[in-house]
């Protein structure tokens, strides 16, 4: 299964996909995760300590180039083997996770450049790395933009993050809606932070409104916090808190689902807007 958390700016994507990665693993899966935020901070979530997580080497977005096929469409290719690029970038993360970091493309973002190439080459690393792993778990990059670009496009299962106020939830439906348009097989939202009855059913009414499917609920976590003021992964600091509780009851979802087969037009093909 390859798996994408997506959201609005601090809903919640890293510590799910983070946490999620190493409840698989937990189970003796081979992980793949994949840090597709130009400010990554995946590591950490996933259990490194900050002096590691500052030595990996990010892969550069050259790492994917745009050719024509015979038929004039554009491709993406790799400009070297998927061993040849686990072996250069992977680094091992707790619990054996390999995780690769792709960072900023080398001419910034600061208004000069434009992120086309760091998302073309997340897209080509979803496809290219489906074979190593069980899993691959992306950690995306806040907002909608990406998904615009079909960056996710390759994924079997979107995890949409929505905390419980109008905004984030709106982001989310419409994070949903664009999903269904790559034809992403599995679009699910999590519910995160709530506070409380009120919150919860304010999430949960939304979706069934808006015909969003809930895949778990994560309550707002105290442990979450005090796992970052003491510089460690919510799973280390507390494995057995509310909130890893609910991310282990979304693990055992996702594990209970099969991936259907490949729907027509989601691969890269002419319709690539890169
Ligand atoms: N269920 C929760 N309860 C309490 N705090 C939470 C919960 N989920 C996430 N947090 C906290 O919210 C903050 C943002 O979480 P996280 O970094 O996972 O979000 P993000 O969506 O990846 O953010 P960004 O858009 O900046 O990448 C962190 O401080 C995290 O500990
Ligand atoms: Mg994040």
């Amino acid at each position: 299964m390859k798996i994408a958390t997506v959201g609005k700016g601090g809903s919640g994507k890293t510590t799910l996909a983070g946490t999620l990665a190493r409840i698989f693993a937990e189970r003796g899966q081979r992980i793949v995760a994949i840090d597709g935020d130009p400010n990554p901070n995946l590591a950490l979530t996933l259990g490194m300590t900050p002096d590691a997580a500052d030595r990996i080497t990010y892969i550069p977005p050259s790492i994917m180039t745009l050719v024509k096929d015979e038929a004039g469409n554009s491709k993406l290719e790799p400009t070297m083997s998927n061993d040849a690029l686990m072996e250069k970038f992977a680094v091992r993360a707790n619990d054996g996770i390999d995780l690769i970091v792709m960072g900023k493309p080398a001419h910034g973002t600061a208004g000069t450049g434009c992120m086309c190439s760091s998302h073309r080459a997340v897209r080509g690393l979803i496809a290219e790395l489906t074979d190593i792993g069980e899993h691959t778990i992306t950690d995306m990059e806040a907002g909608l933009e990406h998904l615009k670009r079909g960056t996710a496009r390759n994924v079997d299962m979107m995890l949409v993050v929505a905390e419980p106020y109008y905004r984030s939830l709106e982001a989310a439906l419409r994070t949903c809606e664009l999903a269904r348009e790559l034809n992403i097989p599995f679009v699910k939202v999590v519910s995160n932070k709530a506070r409380g009855e009120e919150d919860r059913a304010a999430i949960a009414d939304f979706c069934a409104k808006h015909d969003l499917e809930v895949i778990g609920e994560v309550p707002w976590d105290e442990d979450f916090a005090k796992a970052e003021q003491q510089g460690k992964s919510p799973y280390d600091h507390a494995p057995t808190s509310v909130g890893i509780r609910a991310i282990r009851d979304i693990a055992d979802r996702i594990a209970a689902l099969a991936v259907p087969p490949a729907v027509p037009g989601s691969g890269d093909g002419a319709a690539a807007r890169a």
